[in-house]
């Protein structure tokens, strides 16, 4: 018998998160370290709003955000040499065109020379939401923009332009033993009947996969694909907020029936092929620091819908980010990104990537910390309602900031409070808050930078927290309650 054959015969590993990591450390940073009382100080100093605090003092891991802090591969630094940093055409974005092109469908990336742009590159992606909601906006009224799940800055572009952001979430999400692997995915019946009501005040619909508003979940391609008969039975265009796409693709191949033996690049194709166009942050699964754009599909509903749009945002683009052909990008951005395109759809590393995020989740789980399950792509989300539940923990002493300053000044790790403070607005007449029904911790995790042992670490401090959860006492807040996208900016003090 050869090797080949006995190899046949032994299983693969039961745990995924247990393989060895498909990459190795190419350069590391050592830390500083810092005590807890100066980390303490420092965070009061900032009125306890973690995004003041300075990333150099966080001595645990920085799960703020898996946004803009990916580790680049060795051949993404030395791609960065190559940049050509001309002020027209830089040769980067050619070869942005064609890993375009192959990522996502030739149809998303005209050649300059046509004529017809369709491709639109942005530093990052909230500054697409801008461009394309501000000049949606003035094309009509009442516009009603629907979606899976909102990330909060593309509801605050579109209400910023006086549309209504409306999320769709599916009602397996509010069911804890629901077994849907896809939490992300539209809520169809409630589509249906705002299309058969009100479709004339539908621009544009859109999905957002993973969908980030509802922990990470994935969108599964039936969604998808019901969804976009859906809009174009109503000659509506349909497009992705696709910042985490080959997160979702992972998820569809392995959860989802017929797809186990296609290719992440297939499925990737598959689920391009149903939407009109695409806005994406690349600092997610661009599997880079900073970049973004927008894409219509050539012949595309959206572009049929509003064919004088592309010049609009060429325009808009112009003053805003400056010419197409770098859209606020250096030529080394785009050569970084050129080279994240290609890896971030390998197999071995979204395996590795979403089962070290499974593993913290799980891990968190069985430490009795009550967290969301199953866990998204990108980050795993611990319910603050659930964690404070026996404490006398009110809805306004925020009980996820206070949580997230302890976490920081005692153990130096960074989470997000995406909850009662970030969803919930100020109500200046009766002065009361309006609270609402999602209350979560946000531990995102960044690509490629930590290993099991630093989320292990994390685990284990949120477990002791959890212990000892009637020592941490509420806030008050002190500034910013009435701001819109307060949690940026407002300032806490502790009760007690
Ligand atoms: N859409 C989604 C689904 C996002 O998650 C984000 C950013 C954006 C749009 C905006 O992209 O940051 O490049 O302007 N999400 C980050 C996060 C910030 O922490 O979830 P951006």
């Amino acid at each position: 018998m050869n090797l080949g054959d006995i190899i046949k015969n032994i299983p693969e590993e039961k745990d995924l998160s247990l393989r060895a990591r498909p990459y190795f450390n190419h350069s590391v940073e050592m830390k500083k370290i810092f005590s807890p009382e100066e980390r303490a100080d420092a965070l009061e100093s900032v009125g306890l709003n973690v995004f003041y605090f300075p990333s150099e003092m966080i001595t645990g891991c920085d799960l703020l955000s898996d946004s803009g802090i990916s580790t680049m591969t060795s051949e993404q630094w030395a791609a960065l040499h190559l940049g050509d940093e001309a002020y027209g055409s830089n040769r980067g974005y050619y070869l942005l065109m064609k890993q375009i092109r192959e990522t996502f469908g030739h149809e998303f990336f005209n050649d300059p020379s046509s004529g017809s742009l369709n491709a639109f590159i942005f530093h990052q992606g909230r500054s697409c939401e801008d461009t394309l909601f501000s000049v949606l906006g003035k094309y009509g009224s009442d516009f009603v923009i629907p979606n899976n799940g909102h990330f909060d800055t593309t509801a605050a572009h579109i209400k910023a332009n006086d549309m209504e952001a409306l999320d769709l979430f599916c009602p397996e999400l509010k069911d804890e033993h629901s077994p849907s692997h896809f939490k992300g995915n539209m809520d169809v019946l409630r589509f249906k009947e705002l299309l058969r009501i009100s479709h004339n005040r539908i621009p544009m619909v859109f999905l957002t996969i993973t969908n980030n508003t509802t922990a990470g979940h994935p969108v599964s391609m039936e969604n998808i694909k019901v969804v976009a008969e859906l809009t174009r039975s109503y000659k509506i265009p349909l497009f992705f907020d696709a910042c985490r796409f080959a997160e979702n693709a992972w998820f569809i191949k392995r959860y989802e029936q017929g797809y186990e033996d296609k290719t992440i690049e297939d499925i990737v194709k598959e689920m391009f092929s149903y939407v009109d166009g695409f806005t994406i942050s690349f600092k997610k699964d661009g599997l880079v620091n900073m970049g973004g754009g927008l894409f219509l599909k050539h012949n595309g509903l959206f572009m049929k819908k509003f064919p004088d749009m592309p010049d609009i945002l060429v325009h808009h683009q112009i003053i805003k980010e400056g010419h197409p052909t770098y859209g606020g990008l250096s030529g080394r951005d785009i050569m970084a990104l050129t080279v994240g395109l290609k890896i971030v759809t390998k197999e071995e590393y979204l395996t590795y990537r979403i089962s070290q995020v499974q593993d913290f989740g799980k891990t968190m789980s069985n430490l009795g910390i009550p967290v969301l399950l199953p866990t998204g792509g990108h980050a795993v989300y611990v319910d603050v309602n659930r964690f404070f539940k026996d404490t006398g923990m009110k809805p306004d002493d925020f009980g996820g900031i206070a949580l997230t300053a302890v976490l920081l000044a005692a153990y130096g790790h960074r989470a997000c409070e995406l909850g009662h403070f970030a969803f919930g607005s100020y109500d200046q007449s009766s002065q009361k808050e309006i609270v609402p029904e999602i209350n979560y911790v946000r531990f995102g995790i960044p690509r490629l930078r930590y290993e099991k042992r630093d989320l292990d670490a994390v685990a284990e401090a949120m477990h002791v927290l959890h212990e000892c959860r009637d020592k941490i006492p509420g806030v008050k807040v002190i500034s910013g309650r009435g701001l819109s996208l307060r949690h940026f900016r407002a300032r806490f003090r502790f009760k007690k």
